[in-house]
């Protein structure tokens, strides 16, 4: 008897965390979202499809091993030189920290993935 009640706690505990971290990852998703359509999307698309100024982000070319999400990182704070496209440099964004463009990068991780780029 006892040990049915401990399972029962357990289960009801592992749901609640799992509800607890689905909650969590939609928040992640949509304050991305907030962030890339600001910062991002009018070079690299809405849902980074790419635009005529910039390239796609959903591409296998930025495959979290070709691309880590510390090249993103970079890419923010130093800007890029133009070498995979010819689209021109990326300058650097301005008003992000570090924990933003974590969140962007969430997000782009997010839709390479439903993309099956990885
Ligand atoms: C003004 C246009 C513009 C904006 C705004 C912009 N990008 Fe870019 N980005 C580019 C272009 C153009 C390239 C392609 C450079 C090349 O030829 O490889 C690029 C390349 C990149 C790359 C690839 C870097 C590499 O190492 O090859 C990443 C990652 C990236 N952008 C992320 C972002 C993120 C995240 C944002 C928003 C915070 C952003 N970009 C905003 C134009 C832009």
């Amino acid at each position: 008897m006892k040990k049915r009640v401990i399972v029962l706690l357990f289960s009801v505990v592992t749901v609640l965390y799992h509800l607890a971290a689905d909650a969590n990852a939609e928040t992640h998703m949509s304050r991305g979202e907030a962030l890339y359509n600001r910062h991002c999307s009018r070079c690299h698309g809405e849902k980074a499809a790419g635009t005529d100024k910039g390239p796609p982000l959903v591409h296998r070319i930025y495959h979290p091993s070709h691309h880590s999400n510390i090249s993103f990182h970079m890419a923010v704070t130093r800007g890029v030189k133009a070498h995979h496209w010819n689209f021109g440099d990326m300058p650097k964004i301005k008003g992000l920290d570090m924990e933003k463009t974590r969140l962007i990068i969430y997000y782009l991780r997010r839709l390479q993935k439903d993309a099956g780029i990885f």
